[in-house]
């Protein structure tokens, strides 16, 4: 070998040694609630995001290091941990935020200290609408997103007077409003709305028998976690199920309780971006490794920790390497995953994604979904998003 011809592969190695080095270390702040309402939540999501680190980050050049912060679901505590990760731990990228209180409590810290956040739950619209900031990516989903299309649906199939329920904070308000306002606008009527307590309702009682007397041919309702479980149980034990038969986002009945609800949660008709029963090639490999690591079925949460990971490690591997350039290269992650073929609106960073309707059913180990319909890719309205550059 030439002097020449030497010194260039010297030159070559040490370029490729650098920005291995450079890649080696990315410390991700994973914000989520290991405690209180949404802790089962929390947990799955970082069983699926340490699946997706392990399954897509092998050959990415860089490892992953996870500082673990629980947010409680509580906006002041979720704050100041997301202080801590930026200003003390120093992290390059934050991930997960369940509740959308507590993304909307971060938002303005994320985006002041341009550090990219990749949303693995929390669906607050206004993050990708008003709020939104090209530092936040939403992988997950948005609570508009998985409730207008069912405004219709339900109409279309013959229910046309309801009653809702949901958690009195963003995620249940912004979720029956996008409900209501679809369910409205194909013709339906909203009897009654009830919006109970969070993280502090665990007796539904009264309100279910305003609810059985209001006049209503169903019910609405979004509640997730522990309140969901109550809820359903208390909704089946009240002999409701028989009079008004129950519909939501498939929060109420995830995958992750549904066991835990039993026969109680048969019969409700749900929508979801993700349900483990979803026949493809991909969803079939994630259920299989999710579940001899977990030892359980993943339900939504798990494939939104997954992908967050996966995106986050497609970044990497695009060249990102700093808070800056993971900031530019997450919202042009897109692949074809378990939930099927997702990419990010350019126009506010929410994912766009096919919506599941399904129904429960008894399966072989307890219930399972069915799915009813796929309904097609719905972008979201920019919601007075104005979205800055980069600089
Ligand atoms: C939310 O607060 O955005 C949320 C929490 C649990 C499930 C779905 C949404």
């Amino acid at each position: 070998m030439s002097r020449i011809v030497k010194r260039a592969a010297a030159i070559a190695i040490a370029a490729a040694t650098a920005a291995q080095a450079q890649a080696e270390d990315i410390k991700v702040g994973l914000l989520l609630p290991f405690s209180g309402v949404y802790a089962a939540l929390g947990e799955e999501i970082e069983a699926g995001f340490r699946l997706g680190l392990d399954s897509f980050g092998a050959d990415s050049g860089a490892t992953f290091e996870i500082l673990r912060e629980d947010s409680e679901a509580s906006p002041p505590v979720g704050l100041a941990k997301t202080r801590k990760l930026i200003m003390q731990d120093r992290v390059d990228v934050m991930a997960g935020v369940v509740s959308s209180g507590v993304l909307a409590a971060i938002r303005d810290v994320v985006d002041g200290a341009k550090v990219p956040l990749i949303v693995a739950n929390a669906g607050n619209d206004e993050a990708t609408g008003k709020a939104c900031s090209p530092y936040i990516t939403r992988i997950s989903f948005s609570n508009a997103q998985l409730n207008r299309p069912m405004g219709k649906y339900l109409v279309d199939h013959g229910v046309t007077k309801v009653v809702t329920f949901a958690p009195d904070y963003a995620a249940g308000q912004q979720m029956m409003k996008a409900f209501g306002d679809a369910f409205v606008a194909a013709g339906g009527e909203i009897v009654a709305q009830e919006f109970t307590p969070f993280q502090k309702t665990q007796d539904f009682g009264p309100y279910l028998a305003k609810a059985k007397t209001s006049g209503a041919q169903a019910v609405y309702a979004f509640y997730a976690g522990s309140e969901a479980i109550a809820f359903v149980k208390q909704y089946d034990s009240f002999g409701m199920k028989e009079a008004l038969p129950l519909y939501g986002p498939g929060f109420l009945n995830s995958q992750l309780y549904v066991g835990a609800q039993g026969a109680a949660a048969q019969g409700i008709v749900t929508a979801l971006h993700y349900v483990p029963t979803i026949d493809n090639a991909a969803n079939k490999a994630f259920v299989a490794a999710f579940t001899a690591q977990a030892g359980h079925l993943p339900s939504e949460y798990a494939v939104q920790g997954y992908d967050a990971a996966r995106a986050l490690v497609e970044a990497v591997k695009s060249g990102a390497t700093d808070r800056e350039s993971l900031a530019a290269a997450l919202p042009r992650t897109s692949f074809d995953g378990p939930r099927g073929k997702t990419a990010i609106d350019p126009a506010t960073n929410n994912i766009m994604q096919p919506i599941y309707v399904y129904d429960t059913v008894a399966g072989p180990d307890g219930p399972t979904q069915k799915v009813l319909a796929q309904l097609p890719v719905e972008v979201d309205p920019v919601n007075g998003c104005e979205m800055a550059t980069l600089n």
